[in-house]
């Protein structure tokens, strides 16, 4: 049954300079809605400058998704800081966790930049799963 393996994809790219608060606003409305229907969880961090997201579900769901985003203009310059499979999912919960972090730029720069950090990789990875730990859903639709 390799349709049901669990994948994960975390990548990092460049706000468009054009991508505004309510640009990332409808972004995230789109991928609440659609995720759900392919049942993608995950979680998305914008720094004004840069997006990092976290993406999981059964594979072919992923891969579909993923290259749906990276044909998006919004952003650019894609960079997979991960892939690969997983036992179960971390973002459960969410069909798109979302936090702005405008003070995360200092370690995507790096990364964007290709160098291989893996303290800022680790520290961003955290970030994420933080948010998605501290945030509670409740009755709404995430
Ligand atoms: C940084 C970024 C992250 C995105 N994440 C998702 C996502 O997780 N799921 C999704 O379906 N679309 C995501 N999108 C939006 C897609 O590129 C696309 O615009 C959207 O899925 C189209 O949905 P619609 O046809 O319902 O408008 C993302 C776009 C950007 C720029």
């Amino acid at each position: 049954m390799p349709n049901r393996t669990l994948a994960m994809v975390m990548y990092i790219s460049r706000s468009a300079p054009t991508t505004s608060r309510p640009d990332v606003e409808k972004v995230v409305a789109a991928a609440r809605r659609n995720n759900e229907l392919r049942r993608v969880t995950g979680a998305m961090m914008w720094t004004g400058r840069y997006f990092v997201q976290v993406l999981e579900g059964e594979l072919p769901a992923v891969i579909a998704t993923h290259k749906l985003i990276t044909q998006d203009t919004r952003h650019h310059a894609m960079k997979v800081l991960f892939q690969g499979e997983l036992e179960s999912r971390n973002f459960s919960r969410w069909s798109m966790a979302f936090v702005d972090r405008p003070d995360a730029d200092h370690l995507i720069e790096p990364l964007i930049e290709g160098i291989q950090d893996a303290e800022s990789f680790r520290a961003l990875r955290r970030m994420l799963f933080d948010l998605a730990m501290s945030q509670d859903p409740g009755g709404d639709r995430h």
